[in-house]
């Protein structure tokens, strides 16, 4: 918190909340989404900066609820987006189905890091 705070008092543009571990397998819409959001939510409170999330965002259900809990400004997603390119259209059009990736972290090991599944 207080290396947040320097940082936002010394000019930087924004922080993205992240982890150890970043890629937590087993991640189910409905059940585990977010998993830094606990830590984003009390930065965020904390910094005048714009703070960004990642992590175990499968829901457009969820990624609401997030943004509408506190001063989360952005949300970031990386498996979801190696599983379906397009999800994010396919979310702004109305379908509203959870993300296909099912976290199984395949995607590590496979050239160009592709998804498994595809
Ligand atoms: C193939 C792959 C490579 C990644 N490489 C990095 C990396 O170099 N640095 C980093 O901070 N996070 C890296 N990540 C972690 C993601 O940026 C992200 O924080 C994490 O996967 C959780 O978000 P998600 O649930 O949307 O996938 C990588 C993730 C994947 C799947
Ligand atoms: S291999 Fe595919 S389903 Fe598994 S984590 Fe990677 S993108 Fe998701």
């Amino acid at each position: 918190m207080t290396i947040c705070r320097l940082c936002a008092d010394a000019g930087i543009n924004s922080i993205e909340v992240s982890g150890n571990w970043t890629s937590v397998s087993g991640i189910r819409a409905g059940k585990n989404e977010a998993n830094f959001a606990e830590f984003a939510l009390a930065i965020a409170d904390t910094v005048s900066v714009p703070v960004i999330l990642v992590g175990g965002h499968r829901s457009v259900e969820n990624m609401e609820k997030v943004l509408n809990a506190g001063k989360v400004d952005f949300l970031s997603l990386s498996r979801p987006l190696i599983r379906e390119p397009d999800l994010t259209n396919r979310w702004a059009v109305g379908d509203h189905r959870p993300a296909e990736c099912v976290s199984c972290n395949m995607c590590y090991h496979t050239p160009g890091h592709e998804c498994i599944k595809k």
